[in-house]
């Protein structure tokens, strides 16, 4: 696994700073709301599980699971809901978003749309990972741990097909191994 890393982006000790970081400014804008972390599965969950844990404001948890990839680096670009959420008080809930990754932005700003559609009081977005330069749509997340180059990056929740998830840290993966 190691040895098809071409390069670490984001080290372990990188990956915790960020996440402090995004953890105090959410706690500071959420201060008095209904939080609820809505993590989009699968490649939110280390990221999710590591911002909550740096929290210090009361917070709830909730998943949706979309799919808008293939097994391939290239987005189909079609969103489609695998997952839903389903609460009766979501009209109470300031939902923010947790993803690992933004790439064409079609996926975040799709959800934003249909939680706000499904009446939430306010819908924001939480990246770990934005890689601005491939957007398709127009669209600005609210909290970004990082801006990254256009590189396929796995680890800390990322895939290549279904491996590389539980790397600490995120790494870019050697082209050869997903060109081959
Ligand atoms: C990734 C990522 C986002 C989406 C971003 O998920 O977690 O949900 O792609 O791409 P976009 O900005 O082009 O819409 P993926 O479909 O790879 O599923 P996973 O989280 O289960 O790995």
């Amino acid at each position: 696994m190691i040895s098809d890393i071409e390069k670490v982006l984001l080290s372990e000790e990188e990956i915790e700073k960020t996440v402090k970081t995004l953890a105090e400014k959410i706690s500071a804008d959420y201060e008095g709301k209904k939080l609820l972390l809505l993590g989009i599965l699968k490649g939110s969950v280390v990221f999710m599980g590591d911002l909550m844990k740096h929290l210090t404001i009361p917070t709830q948890i909730d998943f949706m699971r979309v799919s808008s990839y293939g097994h391939g680096t290239v987005s189909s670009g079609r969103v489609n809901i695998v997952l839903d959420l389903f609460r009766n008080d979501i009209g109470e809930c300031d939902i923010l978003v947790v993803e690992d990754i933004i790439d064409s932005g079609k996926t975040l700003s799709y959800l934003v749309q249909y939680l706000k559609n499904k009446g939430a009081r306010s819908v924001k977005t939480c990246t770990m990972l934005d890689k601005p330069s491939r957007r398709e749509v127009d669209f600005t997340p609210d909290y970004v741990g990082a801006k990254i180059p256009d590189e396929f990056v796995v680890g800390y929740g990322l895939d290549y097909n279904e491996d590389y998830r539980a790397l600490p840290y995120i790494g870019i993966l050697k082209r050869e191994v997903y060109e081959k």
